[in-house]
């Protein structure tokens, strides 16, 4: 039997996942097991799966040292990873957003300087609305940099809004829906097409009993 070999990202999100997983027939008990191990692998039900950093989770998937991985839509649309996208798995739900000081006005005759981690996302956005725009980019707490005058906007997930609201900013603009999604190597999803179509449908049907 050929075994299926799974990335999911390492956290909370990666732990959900896995449930729905487990949920249809694909457990592998000892992936629980609170230890340091990034690799379980389960005979029975023919999976492996490898714990990885969620924005990694793609480059794996892309040379083929995984068959199947879950990603963010975030991280898919930034890299644009040679890989397919079979199935949006409805967790992980966020919103990737514009936003701003409150009260921020734009002023369309200047360029818009906007601190990101999504630089493409930013850069695509902007460039459908024909705005020119200084790209700063950053690694994490991007909600500081218009704090401290070193931008004006940002393009940035959000999910609760607390950070937000916690640093006196709001949503200007949302750009798009993001949610976590079932990607699969190129390759494998031809070699392996029986298996992974198996479990994509049964992920699919799981999904939409709710
Ligand atoms: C993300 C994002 C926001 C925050 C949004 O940051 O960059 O800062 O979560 O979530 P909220 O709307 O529920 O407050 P993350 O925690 O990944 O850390 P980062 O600052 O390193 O990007």
């Amino acid at each position: 039997m050929k075994m299926i070999n799974i990335a999911l990202p390492k956290g909370r999100l990666g732990e959900k996942v896995y449930g729905i997983f487990e949920a249809i027939g694909y457990g592998c008990p000892t992936i629980l097991d609170n230890n340091r191990k990034l690799i379980f692998e389960n005979e029975e039900t023919g999976v492996r799966y490898f714990w990885v950093k969620p924005s990694d989770v793609a480059i794996y998937v892309e040379r083929g040292a995984a068959d199947l991985g879950v990603a963010g839509k975030d991280i898919l649309l930034e890299h644009c990873p040679d890989v397919y996208e079979l199935l949006d798995l409805d967790v992980g739900k966020c919103r990737m957003c514009v936003a701003a000081q409150k009260g921020f006005r734009d002023d369309l005759d200047r360029t818009l300087r906007v601190a990101t981690k999504f630089t493409n996302i930013a850069k695509n956005y902007y460039a459908g609305q024909s705005r020119e725009i200084d790209i700063i980019k950053l690694n994490g707490s991007i909600e500081l940099a218009p704090i401290l005058g070193m931008s004006d906007v940002i393009v940035d997930i959000v999910e609760t809004g607390a950070t937000l609201r916690e640093n006196d900013m709001e949503v200007v603009e949302t750009i798009t829906p993001i949610s976590a999604r079932l990607i699969s190597n190129k390759v494998s999803y031809k070699f392996k097409y029986a298996d992974i179509s198996r479990l994509c449908s049964k992920a699919s049907d799981y999904i939409k009993e709710g």
